[in-house]
């Protein structure tokens, strides 16, 4: 142990002490244990080095059987993401700025996952308890669900990781004033410590661990991705100071092969043209990207082939966003917006009108995008000779680049972990964490049904409390309950639709959904009416049945697309006949509903295709513009009534307002 340099003396103790325990428990020899606390700490040692993970590994052929890796395995591993303090530091110190403004900056999307023995047990985004969306705050809501999902105390968990570790980039704080003082107050060790013995007293600062922001993000895709080995590509606004970077993961391995500074980020320059168009940053993105296919690119290709230089290493220049020196420019991108003013189109006021410089901005902005994205990871395939891509960060999320990739055939396979933002990096947190210590079983994740459910008490609790207002009818059977359901989209009703376990990550995915006829004429026009208050020009997504997926859309035989992350082609014969969920361009964000995985959805749909022929419903998250997805039944039926909703399923109990008696 002599070996274990004096900086890593808090991870030494946690040694020492399991060796002692080790060599007595399972009586081994003390030349033996000798040999192994060597060969561990040369391992730890160099892992450190690299990516400054703090943990024990076993490095045998069977980390899950051997004896070794079953005592050094941190059994229950929490993951977090999220900087509480981000938006309040910037407001103190830069007062006066447009409320949007605020948003340039770090750490939103917090949430929590929970691990036990390398197994996925639990997770949410604290914003469906605080019901504060996109909120960056400790997440002790989501901490304190997913304890007691597998009934354990705070005491009870071995680990917390965080998904980003500024420590390594500490010293680039240190140049003025300002910055030291929001590297302290947001960023720093001390910071994250105080806020966990504020919500979790007691909880030594030893189980607190910092996992690099990419590595994380890396980690929730390969380590669900199912594959022993892959290309990996993190694409985000930024982590710590990197924008993309590429991994080959092999072998329970991650290893970096580049990366792209954040002043070259595609995903930031995306943000910023979404605030110049009118719409939040880190936010509204996919907006834009709504808003593309009714635009044209080639008026404004120019502008943003010479914005974004592709390089021949695979990586990219994006010159227009070292434009901001002046202190306030980094914090708003003042330069780069007063250059975008100037050379590409004026700002668009908030919720003014969309015109054809907007869409066109949009169509081009997206085309680059697609371009990037085909250059960074066509570049790294092509290298490595992986046929297998995995992808996550928040530009991940962007369907229409997802697709294009899928259609360019330079991958075999793309998986994107649907819960790509950052409430995913702490999933990606926990994985790497665990993997680290024991090691995680290394399978496709299913649909992420990880966060809360509520009993029929609960259900029933809400009922009564409302009982005023609503009129219920209950059913016996899943399948009388899909029968009835089916009846009401095929007559053109919007329901909405609240069964199990609530999503991990942005998507509704047949849990807190509002469905309806996708071949509605007017459909779009309803919802969007009477639920959404969103943009008309936003097409809803089709969820259809695994069985019937190739009859209606052009993918590949066998291709499953379960998380709504990807576009495809609606087939040219059946668009009109699909006016709800057909974009423009012909697109739409498909998701395909597998028996196994979903198969309660997958009964609605097969009970849908009975009376319409199509095993197929629009698919839109429970929720009103501005709001998170609904969590709890109240907030289900609360929502119901606030909207044009007009039928609410509770499970099996259809709920109808009093008045429609
Ligand atoms: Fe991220």
């Amino acid at each position: 142990m002599s070996r274990v340099p004096a900086s890593y003396d808090r991870c030494s103790a946690t040694i020492r002490k399991r060796y002692i325990f080790l060599r007595k428990s399972l009586q081994i020899p003390q030349t033996v244990t000798q040999w192994l606390g060597i060969k561990i700490a040369v391992e730890r040692i160099g892992r450190d080095r690299d990516q400054r993970v703090w943990g024990l590994q076993c490095r045998c052929h069977a980390p899950q059987m051997c004896a070794l890796g079953r005592f050094l395995k941190m059994a229950k591993v929490v993951g977090i993401s999220g900087f509480e303090n981000s938006i309040p530091f910037k407001k103190k110190h830069w007062p006066g700025l447009e409320e949007r403004e605020y948003r340039i900056s770090q750490g939103h999307d917090s949430a929590a996952v929970l691990m036990i023995d390398g197994k996925i047990v639990a997770g949410a985004a604290e914003e469906r308890f605080s019901r504060k969306k996109h909120t960056g705050d400790f997440p002790i809501g989501a901490i304190r669900y997913c304890l007691q999902t597998a009934g354990l105390k705070p005491s009870d968990i071995d680990e917390i990781s965080h998904g980003f570790d500024y420590a390594p980039f500490k010293a680039a704080f240190m140049l003025d004033p300002t910055s030291a003082e929001q590297y302290k107050e947001v960023f720093s060790r001390e910071k994250l410590l105080s806020q966990v013995s504020q919500h979790l007293p007691g909880c030594p600062a030893d189980k607190v661990h910092h996992i690099n922001h990419h590595l994380s993000h890396a980690a929730s895709a390969y380590y669900t991705s199912g594959w022993n080995q892959a290309l990996v590509v993190i694409l985000d606004g930024m982590g710590e100071a990197h924008a993309v970077t590429a991994y080959h993961a092999h072998d329970n391995q991650i290893d970096k092969l580049a990366e792209i500074s954040a002043k070259d980020s595609i995903g930031i320059l995306y943000s910023i043209i979404t605030l110049h168009l009118g719409f939040d940053f880190n936010s509204d993105e996919y907006k834009i990207m709504g808003l593309a296919p009714y635009g044209n690119p080639a008026r404004y290709r120019h502008f943003f082939e010479q914005a974004v230089e592709l390089l021949d290493n695979g990586l990219i220049k994006v010159p227009i966003l070292r434009l901001n020196n002046e202190r306030l420019d980094r914090e708003t991108y003042g330069a780069t917006r007063r250059y975008l003013e100037e050379h590409l189109i004026p700002a668009r006021i908030p919720d003014g009108d969309t015109t054809d410089d907007h869409r066109d901005v949009a169509a081009a902005l997206q085309e680059c995008l697609d371009k990037v994205m085909l250059h960074i990871c066509g570049h790294f395939g092509r290298k490595t000779g992986l046929r297998k891509l995995a992808l996550a960060g928040g530009v991940a999320l962007n369907c229409t680049a997802n697709g294009r990739l899928l259609q360019s055939g330079l991958f075999d396979d793309i998986y994107v972990q649907p819960a790509a933002g950052d409430d995913g990096s702490a999933l990606g947190a926990a994985l790497w964490s665990a993997s680290r210590n024991g090691g995680v079983q290394n399978v496709r994740m299913p649909v992420p049904f990880l966060g809360p459910e509520h009993s029929q008490a609960e259900i029933d609790k809400a009922l009564a409390d409302t009982g005023s207002r609503i009129e219920v009818t209950r059913f016996a059977t899943l399948a009388e309950t899909c029968a009835e359901a089916a009846k009401l989209i095929k007559a053109g009703r919007v329901l909405g639709w609240y069964r199990g376990r609530m999503e991990f990550g942005p998507r509704a995915l047949g849990h807190r959904s509002i469905l309806a006829d996708p071949g509605h004429p007017e459909m779009r026009d309803r919802i969007n009416a009477m639920v959404k208050m969103r943009e008309a020009f936003r097409p809803f997504a089709p969820a259809v049945s695994l069985e019937q997926v190739q009859d209606w859309f052009e993918v590949p035989k066998g291709l499953e697309l379960p998380y709504m992350i990807m576009t495809a082609d609606v087939r040219p014969q059946h668009r009109a006949a699909l006016p709800a969920i057909t974009h423009v361009n012909g697109s739409a964000r498909v998701q395909t509903i597998n028996k196994k995985d979903n198969p309660e959805f997958h009964a609605l749909v097969q009970a849908v295709g009975q009376v319409t022929g199509r095993e197929m419903v629009l698919n839109t998250s429970f929720n009103v513009k501005g709001q998170p997805i609904v969590n709890t039944p109240r907030e289900a039926i609360d929502t119901f009534l606030g909207t044009g909703i007009e039928f609410l399923f509770l499970e099996n109990t259809l709920v109808r307002r009093a008045a429609q008696k």
